[in-house]
Parts: structure tokens; C-alpha cells; sequence
């Protein structure tokens, strides 16, 4: 939600600002700007409403300076325009902030600001940093001081990078619940909020702690705690391809990455799968055998399709282990002053690491003395530094907005924990061989669905234009039904609705009509006469069925079928939701959308 990008070097920054930019946008896509200083003195500015590419054609050929800093915005505090894009000046136009993050007492800032002379240009929280910490760059304080001075005063959330006209041989960039990266080049340093804008220029990087802040100069870094206390950071080297953050061949990165899942979901695996014993091999968990025995409750946290895969994942620990397992929006649970149990095992889902609400969750559950395990993506995230253990995904970056590769690799990521339960509880070897002969065959399985994209499009054109669609599932279906639907609506924004295939009858049978299709999950599994009965009623009822089904329905009860390879049937559902991507993505194409950037939405929601 929101990017920043910094340049202190030899070079113009300017178009390592844009593409960084560029790189970060599906973070945040309403408006953008940039702002370099040099050695010619004050501060260059240009930010538009609209996308990187609208602020690229608005930088004229002169603006160039070897300090700069950029950012992309996803809006919180005012609308999308011109004046609350960032970044933002104090009234001497002499320092420029760049924010990412919730100042919460901005409003108490700005009125004691205000009180002091200074003039607001914007509805933003942010611009209260830049006169903030103008206030405090008094006559021969260094930038950083006034920086570490100014944010002493500030309650909320934030990444940062300033920049200061009189001081341009440096930039000071801070973290608090919003993440930067340092990016180390040759006599030459980057910042930014998300190291897919430096993959590019470096690959040594240092993470930012919470509560720590940079002085970044064109040849070194010190980094120091909001006290003032020097820290020791040691750079990591980023071991992701660089081809990863480019569509490589692809018409947009979702449909990369929807293709990408037969590779990612051997990366979930790799390593972990242990036929000896017919069981997983979990390193990062931090629990033992013994340990793992007394847990007698699995709660498992995390928002939209996250929460969606740990709905999966919570059928998949009971079924393989027995142990009663539940999923929650972390979104809710956070506000419901929660029970926090010693025997329940926590778990928090999260493709970015970054999501506000369920950081939240977990560190609630932490405050309680709970013990809470991550499923993430993104290595050395806020929320995988907060919990006590986890498994990370190793599905590689996920940069188009809507989930795919991530939400496959969570629900893969659950098997193996299921399967590690079951195994340590009372699953057989001979249950454990079946779920780890299934697993291995996933990658396979999946690439047969991937192979009939064109005749999905084709269901995806001839049905793009309904007013709506429901989507229906049992048991095991019905968190595929949930993230079908959100998937279509989230990027082809088509209404949807999904619901339990046993409820239709309860209430929302009355939609059903020739206008409102319905994409059925039809496993061919113990539900399966349940399910054709359910198709019945809607055939009955003149409403057009789409069948996700592993044997083709009769005639008379779908209009259409997408066959799926079956897989065993704890497994399933991971396999039906594979063309329930390639619907959304075709409908959305078949729509005109902006699918990688659906409208209102950003990649990780860093704010409540
Ligand atoms: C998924 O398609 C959505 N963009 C959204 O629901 C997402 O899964 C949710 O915001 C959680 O994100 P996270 O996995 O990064 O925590």
C-alpha cells in the first residue's frame, strides 16, 4: 500500500525514480511523485493524480538531481489529486516527505503546526512530517536529528524518506510498521519500500527494523533507534530472480503468475516432504513432537483470499489430524477482545507480511501469551519477525494485486502442516503416503488446467456480461466457491456471490434466473449426488450452470463443464480453483480491466 523509492549518488535520480516507481506501482495507483534535490540548490517537484506513467510524461528533460526521492500512493487521508499526492514540502520548500503508514495524531499536529505559521497545502497526515520535521531542522542540526526529533513527537505508522535541499548529500529514511529496505551500490545508495524496486541496480540489501531510521549517503549508511543508539546491520543478499517483477512474455502478471503455480508449488514442497515416515519435515515451526500434542485448537487468521486459504487449510488439519481447526477474518478478530487459549495454536496467513489487520491480530494474541505460527511469503516480513515460527510459501514475488501463486502455495503450505499433525496424531502411514504421493502430483495436475485456458476464455467471454454470478460449493467446495467469487469480483468487478451449495434452498434460489449464472464445484467425492441434486434445483429453476466437476454432470443439469484431474480428495479443492483464476482473468480481459491494478484496490493493506 503505497511505495517509496530514494537515490543518493553520482547520477541523475530521476529515472531510477520513475521506474522504481514504475516496479512499485501495484502497491498503490492513484497518484505519484517525485522530488530530486542537487548541487544547484532547492528542491525539484512533480506529482500528478494518476498512474507512474501520467507522472513520467509530466517530469520535464531538466529535472535532474542527484538526491531524490519518489513515491506511489494508495489514498487514505483525502482524495486522489495533484495536492495530497507526495511528496509533500514544508513552507520554505526546503524539506520533502515521502510516507507510507497512519500518522494518528496528525490532526493535533497540524493545529499546533498551524499555530506556528505553518501554511497546510493538503488533507494528507503526511505533510504534517514535512513542517514537522522543517521545525526541528533549525541552523546546524543535521537532517537526521531533526528527523529523530520530529518523529518523537509522531504516534501512527510509518516508512519514510526525506529529503532536505540544504543538506543533499544525504537522505533519512525511517521505519515504524512500514517497511524499507536499504538497496547498496557501487558509490551509489537506493531506498525503498519493497526491494522489487532494486532487484534491478543491487541485489545487497539491509531491512529496516521497527524503530530504527537511516542516514543514507551516496557511499555508505548509518543506521540508529529513535534514541539515538547506533544498530550494526549486516546487508542480505536478495536471492529472487530479477525476471520475477517483469510480465516476461506474459499480457499481464496475473496470468504470469497464474502460470507460474506448478513452479511455486514445487518450491512450497521442496524439501519438505518425507516419504520414510510419510510425513512433512517442517524446520521454521519451533515446536517439537511433544508440543505439538497438546495443542487441542488450530485458529488460523488472515484477510480476503488469505483468509479463504486458511478456511482450506482449516478442513485440512481437522480431516488429516482431527484436531478442530477454524479460520477468522484477522480483520474481526482483532476488535472482539478474543479468548486467547495456552492449547490453541494460532495461525497467521499472510502473502505480503505486511497486512495491517492481521499484524494486529498477532500481536494481540502475542500481548496474551498465545503462540502464534506464520504462513508468508515475504521473507523477513513485519508479520514473520512477530510470530514465534511458520512456514514461508517460497512461491517467489506476487506483484499483480488480485492472489493466485500465493493462495495455491497456502493451501499447499496447510497440507503439509495437516499432514505433520496427522502423522504426530493418529493418520496412518498408509493415509500419509496417499497425501504425500498427492502432493507430489499437484504440479502436473495443475499444468492439465493451465492447459485449458483458451476454451476457458472462451465460457469467460460468453458470460462477462451477466449482472451477476453465484458461486456454489459444499464442505470442501465452499471455500473454492468463496475465493472464485472474490477473485471475479475483485478484478472484473462483476458482482458474485458465493455460498454454501446446501443453503440455495434456504434464501437465494429466489435469484436464480437464466441472468445469473452459477459456477457449481461438482468433486466427484461422498457429496457428489448431493451436489448434482443441487443442480437439479437450479435447472429447474431456467438458471445456467458452469460445472467445475472431475466427471462431466449430465446434460440436462450444466450447460457447460470444465473437467479438473482429481487428485485425493482432502486435496481437491486446491485443483478446483485453478480454473475458477483463469475465469476471472479471462472475464476480466474480456471486460477491458485493469487487471493487474483492479480500481480501489493495493497489494498489501497496511493500514486498519
Ligand atoms: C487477494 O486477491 C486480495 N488482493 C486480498 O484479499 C488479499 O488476499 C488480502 O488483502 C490479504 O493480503 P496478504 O495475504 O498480503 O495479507
Amino acid at each position: 500500500m503505497c511505495g517509496i523509492v530514494a537515490y543518493i549518488g553520482p547520477k541523475d535520480a530521476t529515472p531510477f525514480l520513475l521506474e522504481g516507481l514504475a516496479r512499485l506501482e501495484y502497491r498503490g495507483y492513484d497518484s505519484a511523485g517525485v522530488a530530486v534535490a542537487g548541487r544547484t540548490g532547492g528542491i525539484k517537484l512533480r506529482k500528478v493524480k494518476g498512474r507512474v506513467a501520467d507522472l513520467a510524461a509530466a517530469v520535464p528533460a531538466r529535472f535532474k538531481g542527484t538526491t531524490g526521492i519518489g513515491h506511489t500512493r494508495w489514498a487514505t487521508h483525502g482524495v486522489p489529486s495533484d495536492e495530497n499526492a507526495h511528496p509533500h514540502l514544508d513552507n520554505a520548500e526546503r524539506i520533502a516527505v515521502v510516507h507510507n503508514g497512519i500518522i494518528e495524531n496528525a490532526d493535533e499536529l497540524r493545529a499546533r503546526l498551524s499555530a506556528e505559521g505553518a501554511i497546510f497545502r493538503s488533507e494528507t497526515d503526511t505533510e504534517v512530517l514535512s513542517h514537522l520535521i522543517a521545525a526541528h531542522a533549525t541552523e546546524g542540526v543535521e537532517l537526521e536529528e531533526a528527523v529523530r526529533a520530529a518523529l518523537g513527537k509522531v504516534v501512527g505508522t510509518y516508512g519514510i524518506a526525506v529529503l532536505d535541499a540544504e543538506q543533499p548529500d544525504r537522505i533519512v529514511v525511517a521505519r515504524n510498521g512500514s517497511p524499507i529496505v536499504l538497496g547498496i551500490g557501487e558509490k551509489e545508495m537506493f531506498a525503498a519500500s519493497d526491494v522489487s524496486a532494486l532487484v534491478r541496480y543491487t541485489r545487497q540489501v539491509v531491512h529496516l527494523e521497527d524503530g530504527e531510521l537511516a542516514v543514507v549517503r551516496a557511499d555508505g549508511f548509518r543506521t540508529f533507534t529513535e534514541d539515538a543508539r547506533t544498530t550494526h546491520r549486516q546487508p542480505s543478499t536478495v536471492d529472487w530472480e530479477i525476471d520475477s517483477y517483469d510480465t516476461g512474455g506474459f499480457e499481464h502478471f496475473l496470468l504470469k503468475e497464474i502460470n507460474e503455480q506448478p513452479g511455486s508449488v514445487e518450491r512450497t514442497l521442496g524439501g519438505r516432504l518425507d516419504e520414510r515416515f510419510a510425513t512433512a519435515h517442517l524446520g521454521g515451526l519451533n515446536l517439537d513432537a511433544r508440543e505439538l500434542r497438546e495443542i487441542r485448537r488450530v485458529k488460523i487468521l488472515g484477510c480476503g483470499s488469505a483468509y479463504y486459504a486458511g478456511e482450506m487449510g482449516a478442513q485440512l488439519i481437522e480431516e488429516l489430524s482431527r484436531i478442530p481447526a477454524h479460520s477468522e477474518p484477522a480483520s474481526e478478530f482483532r476488535y472482539r477482545n478474543p479468548v486467547i487459549e495456552a492449547d490453541t495454536l494460532y495461525v497467521a496467513v499472510s502473502q505480503s507480511g505486511e497486512t495491517y489487520d492481521t499484524l494486529a491480530a498477532v500481536q494481540e494474541i502475542k500481548r496474551k501469551g498465545g503462540r502464534v505460527l506464520g504462513v508468508v511469503n515475504t521473507v523477513g516480513s513485519a508479520i514473520a519477525r512477530e510470530c514465534d515460527g511458520g512456514i514461508y510459501l517460497h512461491a517467489g514475488p506476487e506483484i499483480s494485486v488480485a492472489s493466485t501463486k500465493a493462495f495455491t502455495s497456502t493451501v499447499v503450505a496447510f497440507a503439509l502442516l495437516a499432514l505433520h499433525f496427522g502423522r504426530i496424531h493418529d493418520l496412518s502411514p498408509a493415509d500419509g503416503r496417499r497425501i504425500v504421493s498427492a502432493l507430489k502430483a499437484l504440479p502436473d495436475q495443475i499444468r492439465e488446467v493451465l492447459d485449458q485456458s483458451d476454451a476457458i476464455a472462451e465460457l469467460a467471454a460468453e458470460y462477462a456480461k451477466s449482472a451477476g454470478m453465484m458461486f456454489i460449493g459444499r464442505v470442501r467446495g465452499f471455500p473454492v466457491a468463496r475465493e472464485g467469487a472474490q477473485k471475479l469480483k475483485e478484478i472484473s468487478y462483476v458482482h458474485a456471490e458465493a455460498y454454501p451449495a446446501s443453503e440455495l434452498k434456504h434464501g437465494p434460489l429466489a435469484l436464480i434466473s437464466p441472468e445469473l449464472p452459477t459456477v457449481a464445484l461438482v468433486p466427484d467425492d461422498e457429496l457428489l449426488d448431493k451436489n448434482l441434486t443441487t443442480l437439479g434445483e437450479i435447472k429447474a429453476r431456467s438458471g445456467r450452470v458452469i460445472a467445475v466437476a472431475h466427471r462431466r454432470p449430465e446434460e440436462k443439469l450444466a450447460d457447460h463443464c470444465i473437467l479438473v484431474p482429481k487428485s485425493e480428495p482432502e486435496l481437491d479443492p486446491l485443483l478446483l480453483n485453478i480454473p475458477l483464476q483463469l475465469l476471472a482473468y479471462h472475464a476480466a480481459v474480456a471486460l477491458g480491466r485493469d487487471v493487474d491494478k483492479p480500481r480501489n484496490l493495493a497489494k498489501s493493506v497496511t493500514v486498519e
